[in-house]
This record gives structure tokens, sequence and C-alpha cells, in this order.
């Protein structure tokens, strides 16, 4: 192996802070919950695709039933994984990028409790039946009010640490982590406005009705998928892409173009969620315009990110985290093509309520989201206790297990949505359906069985990963203790 595959999973020498410079401390937690979430889940994934293909794994048990279930793996997941990876990252980059250190550590301490007992509780509401059925928003009305006072601590921490900033400069990587911010609050607050039943009542009413209520879920859900699922990542990607590459990211004017462009963007998008419906004809025709406007700054994104690499292309052969970051970056850039081609209303009357929507929603989650934070937790992990990576092998073993899932997820998704949508579409010479419905059900077995494998590629890598990370910071944990025995012996003997 060269020796920049021995060095990719290293820890520099430079980057070994004290723990008196940064608070490091929160976001070791903050990535160990990461992991954690990520193994929980991807096998609640795992195991709601297996049921779908075959339906007697419900075993009649309400607690997990593939409709109490799915919200507990998208929850798992989204909020989860990729939510306590992005607490973490942007602890770390916030620190690192304004040289400073975190605002208040028990504000820091308190978001990591918060939220992990938040997401707890959801998965163990939903797998009561407690929810308030807005997806994405299924935490009833308790559970909200504790996001948000966390938020607002979030929101506090990373506001104070920017502003007590020792460099002039605020890093993009922070204008896309502040826009997450500021945004998820806004729409947390105003897709959650309930009237409960009682005070100790789980249950609530949404104070809109009818087709506003639709609006603004869909405007909350789309605007999840922009500013959680792709504005905060951006963040992490503006990071670590080029700490990980050892260059300057490709251009910085483009990467302030894509952050205005993206935010201003996104707003506007949620109506294409619910084209075909009681919604005004104008209202879905302004969403399709604006989300064919969105593939331009997607676009520059991703050639800023992987334009990064030029005149360093070698390391993707010799450094297995740039595979990942790259590789995200392709299926950011392959997703954002999809979903505007999608958002066009002759082809959403094809792709909507069939499970092409749910292919481009892994395609967008495993190819972008999961394999961006698999590259940024490789790299931060061995910095943050001090040690090298465990092994670089079982990186590329991951690398290779994921992208034969996410291929094998998306394909058989992609064969099964274009089928259930033509068959659910034709017609005999009469004016009949030439299917019945239980005919495109027995169609989607197939594809179901496959998609439930690739997930398991998919998952066989995240444990892979998990025991890696463990080993790394087993290490770093016996370097710590060894260190302090020596820091002790040496002030005895003085
Ligand atoms: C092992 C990997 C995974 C497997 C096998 C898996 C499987 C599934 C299944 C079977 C569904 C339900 C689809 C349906 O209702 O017909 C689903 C939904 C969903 N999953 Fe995953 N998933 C995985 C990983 C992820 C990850 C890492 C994310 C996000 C970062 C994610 C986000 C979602 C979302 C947003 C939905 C809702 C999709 C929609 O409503 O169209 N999944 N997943
Ligand atoms: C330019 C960017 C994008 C556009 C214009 C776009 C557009 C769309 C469209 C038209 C749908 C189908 C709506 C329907 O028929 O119900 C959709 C669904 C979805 N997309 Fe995208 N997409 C984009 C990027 C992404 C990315 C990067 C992700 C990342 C994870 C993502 C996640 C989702 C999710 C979770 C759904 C399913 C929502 C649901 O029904 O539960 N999208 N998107």
């Amino acid at each position: 192996m060269s020796q920049a595959a021995t060095t990719a999973g290293a820890a520099p020498a430079a980057s070994v802070a004290t723990s008196e410079q940064y608070n490091y401390a929160i976001i070791k937690r903050f990535a160990i919950a990461a992991v954690l979430w990520g193994v929980f889940g991807m096998a609640a994934g795992v195991w709601i695709a297996s049921q779908l293909a075959f339906p007697f794994l419900n075993f009649d048990i309400a607690q997990i039933t593939f409709g109490r279930f799915r919200p507990v793996h998208t929850t798992a997941v989204i909020f989860g994984f990729g939510g306590n990876a992005l607490f973490a990252t942007s602890y770390y980059v916030v620190q690192r990028t304004c040289q400073t250190r975190l605002w208040s550590d028990s504000m820091a301490s308190f978001t990591f409790y918060g939220w992990n007992l938040a997401l707890i509780l959801g998965v163990i509401t939903y797998m009561m039946g407690i929810t308030q059925g807005r997806e994405y928003a299924e935490f009833n009305w308790q559970i909200d009010i504790i996001i948000l006072v966390v938020w607002v601590a979030y929101f506090m921490v990373f506001l104070m640490t920017l502003l007590r900033r020792n460099q002039p400069h605020i890093y993009v990587a922070n204008w896309f982590f502040m826009a997450f911010i500021l945004a998820t609050a806004l729409l947390h607050v105003f897709n959650n406005i309930q009237v409960p039943v009682g005070l100790f009542h789980p249950h609530s009413y949404s104070i809109f009705s009818g087709v506003q209520d639709a609006m603004t879920q869909w405007w909350y859900g789309h605007n999840a998928v922009g500013f959680f699922l792709t504005a905060a990542f951006l963040g992490m990607m503006y990071y670590f892409v080029p700490k990980q590459a050892g260059r300057p990211i490709y251009s910085y004017k483009l990467s302030i173009i894509h952050f205005w462009a993206l935010v201003f963007l996104y707003m506007w998008v949620g109506a294409h969620h619910l084209h075909w419906t009681a919604l005004p004809d104008w209202v879905s025709t302004l969403a399709a315009t604006f989300s064919i406007l969105l593939l331009l700054p997607s676009w520059g994104g991703m050639i800023n990110g992987i334009m990064t690499l030029s005149g360093a292309w070698d390391k993707l052969r010799t450094d297995p985290i740039m595979l990942f970051l790259i590789t995200a970056l392709a299926f950011y850039g392959m997703s954002t093509f999809e979903g505007p081609m999608m958002s066009l209303k002759s082809v959403n009357a094809l792709s909507h309520y069939t499970d092409w929507t749910v292919g481009h929603v892994h395609s967008g989650a495993l190819g972008w989201v999961a394999m961006i934070t698999f590259g940024s937790l490789y790299h931060l992990m061995p910095r943050l206790w001090n040690v090298n990576l465990y092994s670089l092998k079982l990186v590329y073993v991951h690398f290779f297990l994921a992208t034969i899932g996410i291929v094998l997820y998306i394909t058989a998704m992609w064969v099964a949505g274009i089928g259930q949508g033509l068959m659910l579409r034709a017609f005999d010479q009469y004016g009949n359906l030439a299917y019945t419905f239980t005919e495109s059900v027995v169609f989607l077995h197939k594809p179901y069985v496959v998609r439930a494998i690739g997930g398991g590629f998919f998952l066989a890598g995240m444990l892979i990963m998990a025991f890696n990370i463990a080993m790394t910071v087993r290490s770093g944990i016996k370097a710590e203790a060894r260190e302090a025995q020596a820091a002790s012996t040496e002030a005895r003997t003085a």
C-alpha cells in the first residue's frame, strides 16, 4: 500500500488539540451516537424492507408492524444517524474554522442529552401507536416542545461560538450549518402548530385544515430534505472534502453562489409533492419551475466539491475515505438531477404513488447523506482520539459493500416504481384497467426482495464501520490512559 494510503486514516500531529483549546468531548459523544443510531436505523430499514417482501414478518405484533416501524426507521436514520452526525461535525467545524472553543460546554451537553432523549421517546411512542401522522414530523406535541428547546440551545451555542471567533472570516461551511439551524427552527415551529387534546394527552389537532394543512406539511417535508438532508451535509462537504484532499476548495466564489441560490430556491418547491391534487394548478407549476432551477446550484456545488480533487485525482486510488466523499458528491449530482425531473407534472403523474419515489429518496439518503457522513466520520474519529484509524482495509470493504447495496436498492426501486406506474395506467380496449391492484402487488415481490438484499449489504458495511470505529476509540482510550499514567509518574518523580 502506498504512503498516501497508509496516512489516509491517520491523525496528523498538527490536528491534535488540547481539551482546553477545543471542546472535543461533546463531539466524541455525538459521533458515537451517530454510529449507534446508524446501526439501529439501518437495521430497522432492512427489517421493514423485508416485511414488504415477506408480510408474515409482521407477526401480527402491533408494535413491530410495518406501519409503526416505518417512522422508527426514518426517525432513527434522519434524526438519529444524520442529526447526531450533524451536531458532531458542526461543533467540530465551527470550533476549528473560528479557532475558538464552543461558547458553552453545559449548553452543548444539554443539546446532546435533550436531542437523544427526544429521539428515544419518539421511537417508543411510535411503537405504541402514538403519532401526529405528519411524515418526518411524527413526534407528538410534548416531544415537539423538547425538540424546540434543544434547538434553541443549539442555535445559541452555534451563534455565540461564531461571534467569539478569532478569525475575521466566517468559512462557508458555517453558513450552510447556520442556514440549516435557522430553517429547521422555522419549519419545526410552523408545521407543528397544534391544539392539544389535553395537557397529559398525547394527541393534538393541527390548526391548519384541508389543502392548507397538506401544503404546510410538504413545505416542511421538502425543506427538511433541503435544509436537514442537503444544506447541512453540504456544510460537512465544504469542510471535510478540502481537508481530506489536502487542498483548498476549487472555487470559493462558486461556494457562495451555491449557498445563496440554494437557500433562496429550496423554500418554494414543497408543492411538487402535491401535484395533481386539490392544490391550485399555478402553485404546482411554481414548485416545478423552482425545482428545475434548483438543478443549477446543486450541480454547481457538486462540481465545486469534485473539482477540489483536481491535481490530486490519484487519491481516489489510494485513499478510501476520499472514495466515500467523492462518490457521495456523484450521488448528490444524480439525485438532484432525478428530483427536478420528477417534479415535472407529466413525469410525476407516473412516479408519484410508486416506488420510484422511494428509490429517489434512497439514492439521496444512502448515496449522498450516508456516504458523506461515513467519509467525514472516518476523517474525524482518528483526529478526535489522536490515534490512527484501526483499519483502512476495512474502510475499503465498507465502501464496496455500501456501493453494491445502493446500486441494488435503487435499481430495484426503478424497476418496481416504473413497472408499478405503467401497470396502474394500462387500459384494455374497453377502457378498463388492464391490471388489478393485486397484480401490481405480485409484480413488486421480486424487486422488494432485491431491495432487502441491497439493504443487507448496506447494513453489513455499517456494522463494519461500527467495529472499525470501536477499535479506533478503544486504542484512543488506551493511549489516553497511558499518557495520564506517564504524566502522574513524572509528577511523582519530579
Ligand atoms: C440499510 C439501509 C436502508 C434500508 C434497507 C431502507 C429501507 C427503507 C424502506 C423499506 C422504506 C419504506 C418504503 C416504503 O414506504 O415503501 C424506507 C423509507 C425511508 N427511508 Fe430508508 N432505508 C435504509 C436507509 C436509509 C437512510 C440511511 C436514510 C436517510 C439518511 C433513509 C431514509 C428514508 C426515508 C426518508 C424514507 C421515506 C421515503 C418516502 O416516504 O418516500 N433510509 N427505507
Ligand atoms: C434539486 C434537488 C431535488 C429536487 C427538485 C427533488 C424533487 C423531488 C420530487 C419531485 C419528489 C417526489 C414528490 C412526490 O411525487 O411525492 C421528491 C421526493 C423526495 N426527495 Fe427529492 N428532490 C431533490 C433532491 C433530493 C435529495 C438530495 C434528497 C436527499 C436525501 C431528496 C429526498 C427526497 C425525499 C425524502 C422524498 C420523499 C418524500 C416523501 O414522499 O416522503 N431529494 N423529491
